[in-house]
């Protein structure tokens, strides 16, 4: 059974309308794949630039030969383990996929998403979602409704309120070239986890001097008050200056600094918890006003890995 909500989603997407969907990684801003007026729509709402390709979210891997084709067979065995969930697999684009989807590129991301609302959505619906993460381009991915309002203000899509969002960070994202697999972004599904996986090592292709990916561009993710990873130096130095400052910690509150100001990832120290937080807390850090923020290191292992690259991007260099 559809639920009201589902209902009206359904009916906005058909009308080549924009809606927020829930998924276990972050909030997506989605349309009808098919439509090129509701993939225009999206690029001029987050102000993304046109060259930055979206990922199309489809029902099922049964669907998958619909929008990619030449699908390598580590590619099937990929989708049978990890779909639904936070893996986007980089393939040959099938012609009926819109050029503004792949940013003129041949190939497409493509992933099933692993959230109940969002799967019921798009059984109601007979074309796929195109759904990048619904903020602003560059700014923080939102992982609850109330961050995607945030984010769009007055302009803000209707939100299919799917409640915070389970993992809290974007999917991995694998590409294939002849008989390499690439990885594009550090995700939710860690590199070490997807290699072994496979039984082969996965390239990490994720600084590459002209991206491939844009996820792949420093500058990303960011909250609007500059943040730094914690130096001892540059933390004496703002306290001399009588900065405000906020922390970003893993596991314990700073004591040396207003505990206000103050956010902690994981207080139980897992690495899952802190992704799930992550976002949601650089939000609230961010909306103090402060005068700059220094972030914890977390442990480089895991999923320890795409937080930390998620906060270097966020970085001041
Ligand atoms: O978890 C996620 O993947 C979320 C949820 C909503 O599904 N979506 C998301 O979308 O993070 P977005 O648009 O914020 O990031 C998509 C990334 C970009 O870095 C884009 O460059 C890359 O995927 N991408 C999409 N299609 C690609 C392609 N054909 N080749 C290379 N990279 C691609
Ligand atoms: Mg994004």
């Amino acid at each position: 059974m559809q639920s009201k909500a589902i209902k009206k989603a359904k009916e906005l997407l058909e009308n080549e309308e924009l809606v927020a969907i829930p998924t276990e990684t972050v909030y997506g801003l989605a349309g009808n794949a098919y439509s090129t007026i509701a993939v225009k729509k999206i690029y001029e709402l987050k102000g993304r630039p046109s060259n930055n390709p979206l990922i199309v979210h489809i029902k099922s891997r049964a669907y998958l030969d619909q929008v990619a084709q030449n699908i390598p067979e580590q590619a099937y065995k990929l989708a049978e383990t990890f779909w639904p969930g936070p893996l986007t697999l980089v393939l040959e684009k099938q012609d009926r996929v819109p050029a503004l989807v792949s940013a003129h590129k041949n190939t497409v991301g493509v992933r099933v998403p692993n959230h109940p609302l969002t799967l019921n959505l798009l059984e109601a619906l007979d074309f796929p979602l195109v759904a990048p993460s619904a903020n602003t381009s560059n700014h923080i991915s939102p992982t609850c409704k109330a961050h995607v309002q945030a984010s769009f203000g007055e302009k803000s899509p209707y939100v299919l309120d799917g409640g915070p969002c389970e993992a809290g960070l974007e999917s991995t994202i694998l590409g294939f070239k002849g008989s390499e697999i690439l990885l594009y972004r550090h995700g939710v599904l860690s590199k070490e986890l997807l290699s072994a996986f496979l039984g082969q090592e996965i390239v990490e292709h994720t600084h590459a001097p002209v991206p491939e990916s844009p996820g792949m561009f420093l500058k990303h993710y960011a909250p609007h008050t500059p943040l730094y990873f914690y130096d001892d130096n540059a933390f004496k130095a703002a306290q001399e200056k009588n900065l405000r400052i906020g922390f970003l910690n893993f596991r314990a509150i700073n004591p040396y600094i207003n505990p206000e100001n103050q956010r902690i990832l994981s207080p139980l120290g897992s690495l899952e918890e802190a992704a799930k937080n992550l976002y949601r807390l650089l939000y609230e850090l961010d909306a103090l006003g402060l005068d700059l923020i220094f972030a914890e290191q977390l442990p480089p292992h895991g999923i320890g890995k795409a937080i930390h690259d998620k906060l270097y991007r966020a970085s001041q260099k």
